[in-house]
């Protein structure tokens, strides 16, 4: 079973929709990010078009940034979205997978991913590869989208991000997303599913917490 991964041209509405509308999401992690003075070497796995590290980038003038996705096409756009915000140089983005990024071991200070653990048939694999790279003391935070989301949840994730103005937009999206993926043999958006996948793993335990539609799981290596 493989991972999900984007295909071209979907790659290209992706980028406009929906995650050009993330980038507020992507600049309130960012904003955390720097609130807990975290810097040095940061990775997004499943980066996609790479507003994530951008964001990250914006805000902290130290470290390096990677950003990594199976999709030749995402990395593409990533790379292009990094110089079109004067970032290029402050970014690494390839093309590799979050079970086996190529990354060194114990490099990383923090391992950040949104939306990608549901394209991944092994999700033990990309954990034990995130143990793998963190240094220890690195975090982990890894957010998906929530299975169990109710219509108040999403409004209030609608408030918390100013995504007002996004609505129709983001109604196509999620009910696009739930068709392409609930049900697929990759889902694994309920966070006691994904509580047992990191038992397996080498964290063995997590933080998980529901943030409206999203849930964030925060993994440390001790
Ligand atoms: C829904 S997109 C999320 C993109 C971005 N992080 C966001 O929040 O908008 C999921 C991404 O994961 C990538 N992907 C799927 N399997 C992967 C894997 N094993 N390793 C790295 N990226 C993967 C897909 O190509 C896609 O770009």
């Amino acid at each position: 079973m493989p991972d999900i991964i984007i295909p071209w041209p979907v790659t290209r509405l992706y980028d406009k929709y929906p995650n050009r509308i993330f980038a507020k999401w992507f600049s309130k992690i960012a904003a955390e990010v720097e609130a807990e003075g975290i810097s040095g070497n940061i990775v997004d796995l499943g980066t996609g078009p790479g507003r994530l590290p951008i964001e990250i980038a914006k805000r902290i003038s130290k470290g390096k940034l990677f950003g990594v996705d199976l999709s030749p096409d995402m990395i593409k756009i990533a790379k292009k979205n990094a110089e079109t915000a004067g970032l290029g140089d402050r970014i690494e983005y390839k093309v590799s997978s979050a079970s086996n990024t190529g990354l060194k071991d114990n490099s990383m200070d923090l391992v950040l991913s949104t939306n990608t653990l549901h394209h991944l048939s092994e999700p033990v694999k990309a954990f034990n590869e995130i143990y793998r790279i963190l240094k220890r003391g690195g975090q982990a935070w890894l957010f998906d989208g929530r299975k169990d989301a109710t219509r108040a949840e999403f409004m209030e994730t609608v408030r918390r991000l100013d995504l007002a103005d996004d609505i129709p937009a983001l109604q196509i999206f999620s009910r696009l997303w739930r068709a392409v993926h609930v049900g697929s043999k990759t889902e694994v958006y309920f966070s006691g599913k994904i509580g047992v996948a990191i038992k397996e793993s080498s964290f063995k335990k997590a933080e998980i917490t529901p943030e409206g539609v999203f849930m964030r799981i925060r993994l440390k290596k001790v």
